[in-house]
């Protein structure tokens, strides 16, 4: 069998990667994950402190997890009203399709807020490994409205810095606007 290995250029995989929100049922092998984790965990991080740490949920793990999160959700909703959740219920819908979601914490030993860089960092290159592999990811910040629940739920006292959805993409993902450089960026001489 011939097997052509076509390189994706960095930038294609930039511009490419999109948030995808729909996946397939196919169960993502942990060789998978263990890739797309060490791209993350090869991000520049503050004084080199690789600040982030990764809970991996598949299967039962993630169903758990994900009825603890509904059931914290429908209590909000209750005291608080549904629009007060945002995009939460939506966003668990497709934690709870995706083969695999990691939680992603912040062990902010120093309290520096570049260590919360750090971690966004390692979730960028996570989400570029998974493209480049051929997997959907979303970077989700959702899981914050069960900041404190999620924290105790698996015992730790890191911060929670978010979350990411892995798995097969069902969609290729809408392109949405992106802002022109000239929007984001000065020139000063
Ligand atoms: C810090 C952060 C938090 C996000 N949280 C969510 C989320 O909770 N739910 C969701 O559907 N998308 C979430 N997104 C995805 C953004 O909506 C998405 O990146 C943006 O619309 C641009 O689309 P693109 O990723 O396809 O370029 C988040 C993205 C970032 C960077």
């Amino acid at each position: 069998m011939l097997t052509i290995l076509v390189k994706m250029e960095l930038i294609d995989a930039i511009k490419g990667r999109r948030s995808i929100r729909q996946y397939k049922t196919d169960p993502v092998p942990k060789t998978i994950i263990e890739d797309i984790l060490e791209a993350g965990n090869w991000a520049p991080s503050a004084k080199n402190g690789h600040q982030w740490r990764f809970t991996v949920l598949t299967g039962k793990a993630k169903d758990d997890y994900n009825l603890m999160f509904r059931d914290h959700l429908n209590n909000f909703i209750q005291k608080h009203g549904r629009k007060e959740t945002g995009s939460a219920p939506w966003t668990l819908e497709i934690m709870e399709e995706a083969p695999v979601v990691v939680i992603v914490w912040n062990t902010n030993e120093n309290g520096w807020i570049t260590e919360e860089h750090s971690v966004a960092a390692a979730v960028q290159n996570i989400c570029l490994r998974a493209y480049d592999l051929g997997l959907g990811s979303l970077w989700i910040g959702d899981v914050f409205y069960a900041y404190e629940e999620t924290r105790k739920y698996f015992d730790k006292d890191w911060k929670l810095s978010g979350a990411i959805t892995l798995g097969y993409p069902g969609t290729e993902g809408k392109i949405p606007k992106k802002k022109t450089l000239s929007e984001v960026a000065e020139f000063l001489e």
